[in-house]
Protein backbone atom coordinates (compact mmCIF):
# COMPACT_ATOMS: atom_id res chain seq x y z
CA UNK A 1 0.00 0.00 0.00
CA UNK A 2 1.08 3.60 -0.88
CA UNK A 3 -1.65 5.85 0.20
CA UNK A 4 -4.07 5.48 2.90
CA UNK A 5 -6.72 7.67 4.13
CA UNK A 6 -8.44 7.52 7.43
CA UNK A 7 -11.67 8.51 8.22
CA UNK A 8 -10.65 11.94 6.33
CA UNK A 9 -13.24 14.56 6.56
CA UNK A 10 -13.29 18.07 5.38
CA UNK A 11 -15.44 21.19 6.09
CA UNK A 12 -15.96 24.04 4.41
CA UNK A 13 -18.13 25.82 6.96
CA UNK A 14 -21.74 24.13 6.77
CA UNK A 15 -20.78 22.48 4.02
CA UNK A 16 -18.97 19.21 4.39
CA UNK A 17 -16.88 18.47 1.31
CA UNK A 18 -15.63 14.88 2.73
CA UNK A 19 -17.06 12.30 5.10
CA UNK A 20 -15.19 9.73 7.31
CA UNK A 21 -13.29 8.78 3.70
CA UNK A 22 -11.19 5.83 3.99
CA UNK A 23 -9.27 4.80 0.48
CA UNK A 24 -6.38 2.74 0.21
CA UNK A 25 -3.91 2.97 -3.03
CA UNK A 26 -1.59 -0.09 -3.95
CA UNK A 27 1.83 0.41 -5.17
CA UNK A 28 2.11 0.36 -8.74
CA UNK A 29 -1.80 0.43 -9.21
CA UNK A 30 -3.78 2.92 -11.58
CA UNK A 31 -6.32 3.94 -9.01
CA UNK A 32 -9.69 6.23 -10.45
CA UNK A 33 -11.88 8.13 -8.77
CA UNK A 34 -15.32 9.32 -9.96
CA UNK A 35 -18.32 11.34 -8.93
CA UNK A 36 -20.89 14.04 -9.60
CA UNK A 37 -20.06 17.64 -9.40
CA UNK A 38 -19.57 18.67 -5.95
CA UNK A 39 -18.88 14.92 -4.91
CA UNK A 40 -15.49 16.28 -3.07
CA UNK A 41 -13.07 14.79 -5.34
CA UNK A 42 -10.85 17.89 -5.89
CA UNK A 43 -10.72 18.34 -2.12
CA UNK A 44 -9.78 14.78 -1.40
CA UNK A 45 -6.83 16.05 -3.86
CA UNK A 46 -6.28 18.99 -1.94
CA UNK A 47 -6.35 17.07 1.98
CA UNK A 48 -3.97 14.65 0.88
CA UNK A 49 -1.74 16.56 -1.17
CA UNK A 50 -1.19 19.39 1.80
CA UNK A 51 -3.54 22.19 0.18
CA UNK A 52 -5.29 22.35 2.88
CA UNK A 53 -5.59 19.94 6.18
CA UNK A 54 -8.32 17.69 6.82
CA UNK A 55 -10.91 18.62 9.46
CA UNK A 56 -10.31 15.21 10.82
CA UNK A 57 -9.02 11.71 9.98
CA UNK A 58 -5.43 10.48 9.22
CA UNK A 59 -3.73 10.24 5.97
CA UNK A 60 -0.53 7.94 5.15
CA UNK A 61 2.06 7.66 2.64
CA UNK A 62 4.52 4.87 2.47
CA UNK A 63 3.83 4.52 6.22
CA UNK A 64 4.27 7.92 6.94
CA UNK A 65 1.74 10.32 8.71
CA UNK A 66 1.95 13.36 6.44
CA UNK A 67 -1.78 14.65 7.91
CA UNK A 68 -0.37 17.72 8.95
CA UNK A 69 2.36 18.42 6.67
CA UNK A 70 2.22 21.51 4.23
CA UNK A 71 2.62 20.93 0.46
CA UNK A 72 6.35 20.90 -0.28
CA UNK A 73 6.52 18.83 2.31
CA UNK A 74 4.62 16.10 1.22
CA UNK A 75 6.26 16.80 -2.40
CA UNK A 76 9.40 16.44 -1.18
CA UNK A 77 8.35 12.93 0.16
CA UNK A 78 7.25 11.35 -3.49
CA UNK A 79 3.67 13.00 -3.99
CA UNK A 80 2.65 15.30 -6.80
CA UNK A 81 -0.03 16.47 -8.28
CA UNK A 82 -1.61 17.98 -11.41
CA UNK A 83 -4.71 21.12 -10.92
CA UNK A 84 -7.97 20.41 -12.67
CA UNK A 85 -7.94 24.17 -14.17
CA UNK A 86 -5.13 23.55 -16.60
CA UNK A 87 -2.24 25.55 -15.34
CA UNK A 88 1.40 26.51 -15.79
CA UNK A 89 3.76 29.61 -15.63
CA UNK A 90 2.62 30.79 -18.96
CA UNK A 91 6.53 33.24 -19.28
CA UNK A 92 8.16 30.33 -18.57
CA UNK A 93 9.94 27.49 -21.19
CA UNK A 94 8.69 24.80 -20.85
CA UNK A 95 12.29 23.36 -19.63
CA UNK A 96 11.96 25.67 -16.94
CA UNK A 97 8.53 24.70 -15.97
CA UNK A 98 9.93 21.29 -15.38
CA UNK A 99 12.75 23.15 -13.77
CA UNK A 100 9.72 24.48 -11.04
CA UNK A 101 8.57 21.45 -10.55
CA UNK A 102 12.02 19.64 -9.60
CA UNK A 103 13.23 22.01 -7.43
CA UNK A 104 9.57 22.18 -5.66
CA UNK A 105 10.65 18.47 -5.32
CA UNK A 106 13.35 19.36 -3.39
CA UNK A 107 16.45 17.19 -2.83
CA UNK A 108 17.87 17.05 -6.42
CA UNK A 109 21.11 19.31 -6.34
CA UNK A 110 23.12 17.89 -9.87
CA UNK A 111 21.26 15.57 -10.59
CA UNK A 112 18.72 18.33 -11.70
CA UNK A 113 19.60 18.45 -15.48
CA UNK A 114 19.60 15.05 -16.38
CA UNK A 115 15.90 14.80 -14.14
CA UNK A 116 14.68 17.30 -16.82
CA UNK A 117 16.32 16.05 -19.93
CA UNK A 118 14.87 12.16 -18.91
CA UNK A 119 11.50 13.65 -18.26
CA UNK A 120 11.17 15.54 -21.56
CA UNK A 121 12.71 12.50 -23.42
CA UNK A 122 10.25 9.84 -21.58
CA UNK A 123 6.93 12.12 -22.27
CA UNK A 124 8.49 13.01 -26.28
CA UNK A 125 8.61 17.01 -25.04
CA UNK A 126 11.99 17.47 -25.96
CA UNK A 127 11.60 19.71 -29.42
CA UNK A 128 9.10 21.87 -26.90
CA UNK A 129 11.81 22.77 -24.61
CA UNK A 130 12.52 26.04 -25.67
CA UNK A 131 9.06 26.61 -25.98
CA UNK A 132 6.93 29.68 -24.36
CA UNK A 133 4.12 27.68 -21.89
CA UNK A 134 1.72 30.58 -22.81
CA UNK A 135 2.19 29.18 -26.35
CA UNK A 136 1.29 25.47 -26.40
CA UNK A 137 -2.04 23.99 -26.78
CA UNK A 138 -4.26 22.14 -24.45
CA UNK A 139 -2.72 18.65 -24.99
CA UNK A 140 0.34 20.12 -24.34
CA UNK A 141 -0.04 21.64 -21.55
CA UNK A 142 -1.76 19.10 -19.81
CA UNK A 143 1.64 16.87 -20.38
CA UNK A 144 4.31 19.43 -19.57
CA UNK A 145 1.67 19.79 -15.89
CA UNK A 146 2.52 16.23 -15.54
CA UNK A 147 5.52 16.48 -16.81
CA UNK A 148 6.27 19.04 -14.14
CA UNK A 149 4.92 16.62 -11.71
CA UNK A 150 7.09 13.87 -12.89
CA UNK A 151 10.28 16.31 -12.57
CA UNK A 152 9.81 16.17 -8.78
CA UNK A 153 10.95 12.38 -8.88
CA UNK A 154 7.26 11.42 -7.12
CA UNK A 155 6.36 8.09 -6.93
CA UNK A 156 2.85 8.68 -6.67
CA UNK A 157 1.34 11.10 -9.05
CA UNK A 158 -2.37 12.37 -8.89
CA UNK A 159 -4.23 13.74 -11.70
CA UNK A 160 -7.23 15.94 -11.30
CA UNK A 161 -9.51 15.71 -14.38
CA UNK A 162 -6.48 15.58 -17.08
CA UNK A 163 -8.48 14.57 -19.90
CA UNK A 164 -11.27 17.33 -19.96
CA UNK A 165 -11.45 19.39 -23.08
CA UNK A 166 -8.94 17.04 -24.69
CA UNK A 167 -10.56 15.32 -28.46
CA UNK A 168 -10.89 11.87 -28.56
CA UNK A 169 -7.95 10.90 -30.41
CA UNK A 170 -6.37 12.97 -27.50
CA UNK A 171 -7.98 11.60 -24.74
CA UNK A 172 -6.52 8.13 -26.04
CA UNK A 173 -2.95 9.19 -26.68
CA UNK A 174 -3.30 10.77 -22.83
CA UNK A 175 -4.22 7.95 -21.61
CA UNK A 176 -1.44 5.69 -23.70
CA UNK A 177 1.23 8.24 -22.11
CA UNK A 178 -0.57 7.52 -18.44
CA UNK A 179 -0.24 3.55 -18.43
CA UNK A 180 3.88 4.58 -20.05
CA UNK A 181 4.51 6.04 -16.89
CA UNK A 182 2.43 3.85 -14.38
CA UNK A 183 4.48 0.57 -16.16
CA UNK A 184 7.88 2.47 -17.78
CA UNK A 185 8.37 3.79 -14.37
CA UNK A 186 6.75 2.18 -12.09
CA UNK A 187 4.69 5.24 -10.79
CA UNK A 188 1.86 4.97 -8.81
CA UNK A 189 -1.40 7.05 -10.51
CA UNK A 190 -4.68 8.48 -8.58
CA UNK A 191 -6.82 9.52 -11.43
CA UNK A 192 -10.26 11.87 -11.33
CA UNK A 193 -12.28 11.56 -14.28
CA UNK A 194 -15.46 12.81 -15.25
CA UNK A 195 -15.43 10.98 -18.54
CA UNK A 196 -16.67 7.46 -16.70
CA UNK A 197 -15.99 5.10 -20.31
CA UNK A 198 -11.84 6.02 -20.07
CA UNK A 199 -11.63 5.86 -16.37
CA UNK A 200 -12.89 2.42 -16.49
CA UNK A 201 -10.31 1.72 -19.26
CA UNK A 202 -7.44 2.81 -17.71
CA UNK A 203 -8.29 2.20 -13.76
CA UNK A 204 -7.06 -0.98 -11.78
CA UNK A 205 -9.52 -0.11 -9.37
CA UNK A 206 -12.51 2.49 -8.62
CA UNK A 207 -13.41 4.83 -6.17
CA UNK A 208 -16.90 6.89 -6.32
CA UNK A 209 -17.38 9.79 -4.06
CA UNK A 210 -21.02 11.07 -3.74
CA UNK A 211 -21.88 14.18 -1.53
CA UNK A 212 -18.33 13.80 0.40
CA UNK A 213 -18.87 9.81 0.73
CA UNK A 214 -17.51 6.95 -0.46
CA UNK A 215 -20.34 4.54 -1.85
CA UNK A 216 -18.21 1.94 -3.55
CA UNK A 217 -14.61 0.73 -4.30
CA UNK A 218 -13.71 -2.36 -6.65
CA UNK A 219 -12.45 -3.08 -10.30
CA UNK A 220 -14.16 -1.04 -12.71
CA UNK A 221 -16.34 -3.89 -14.08
CA UNK A 222 -17.89 -4.43 -10.49
CA UNK A 223 -17.87 -0.93 -9.49
CA UNK A 224 -20.23 -0.21 -12.52
CA UNK A 225 -22.53 -3.03 -11.49
CA UNK A 226 -23.34 -1.00 -8.09
CA UNK A 227 -26.26 -0.62 -7.33
CA UNK A 228 -25.71 2.52 -6.08
CA UNK A 229 -23.38 4.03 -8.27
CA UNK A 230 -26.19 3.43 -11.26
CA UNK A 231 -28.87 5.22 -8.79
CA UNK A 232 -26.32 8.03 -8.31
CA UNK A 233 -25.40 8.36 -12.53
CA UNK A 234 -28.84 7.44 -13.52
CA UNK A 235 -31.21 7.50 -11.44
CA UNK A 236 -30.58 11.53 -10.60
CA UNK A 237 -29.77 12.29 -13.52
CA UNK A 238 -25.89 13.47 -13.00
CA UNK A 239 -24.05 13.58 -16.43
CA UNK A 240 -21.72 10.95 -16.25
CA UNK A 241 -20.45 11.77 -20.28
N1 LIG B 1 -12.05 26.24 -0.95
C1 LIG B 1 -13.35 25.97 -0.75
N2 LIG B 1 -14.13 26.77 0.01
C2 LIG B 1 -15.43 26.49 0.20
N3 LIG B 1 -16.08 25.42 -0.33
C3 LIG B 1 -15.36 24.61 -1.10
C4 LIG B 1 -13.96 24.82 -1.35
N4 LIG B 1 -13.50 23.83 -2.15
C5 LIG B 1 -14.56 23.03 -2.39
N5 LIG B 1 -15.66 23.48 -1.76
C6 LIG B 1 -16.99 22.85 -1.76
O1 LIG B 1 -16.81 21.50 -1.41
C7 LIG B 1 -17.66 20.65 -2.20
C8 LIG B 1 -16.82 19.66 -2.98
O2 LIG B 1 -16.12 20.39 -3.98
P1 LIG B 1 -15.01 19.71 -4.91
O3 LIG B 1 -14.41 20.80 -5.73
O4 LIG B 1 -14.12 18.90 -4.08
O5 LIG B 1 -15.90 18.75 -5.81
P2 LIG B 1 -15.50 17.90 -7.10
O6 LIG B 1 -15.99 16.51 -6.86
O7 LIG B 1 -14.07 18.07 -7.40
O8 LIG B 1 -16.41 18.57 -8.22
P3 LIG B 1 -16.12 18.79 -9.81
O9 LIG B 1 -16.45 17.48 -10.46
O10 LIG B 1 -17.09 19.86 -10.19
O11 LIG B 1 -14.69 19.18 -9.98
C9 LIG B 1 -18.51 21.58 -3.06
O12 LIG B 1 -19.72 21.84 -2.40
C10 LIG B 1 -17.65 22.84 -3.13
O13 LIG B 1 -18.44 23.98 -3.34
MG1 LIG C 1 -13.01 18.81 -8.97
Amino acid sequence: MILETKKVSKAFGRIEALIDVNMTVRKGEIFGIAGPNGAGKSTLFNVISGTFSPSSGQIVFEGKDITKLNAHRICHLGLARTFQIPQTFPTLSVYDNLRVGATFGGKIGRELEKRIQETLGFLNLTSFRDALASNLDLYTTKLVMMAACLATGCRLLMLDEPLAGLSMTEINAFLEVVRKINGGHGTTVLIIEHILDSLIDVSDRMLILHNGAVICVGEPNEVCQDPKVIEVYLGEGEDSQ
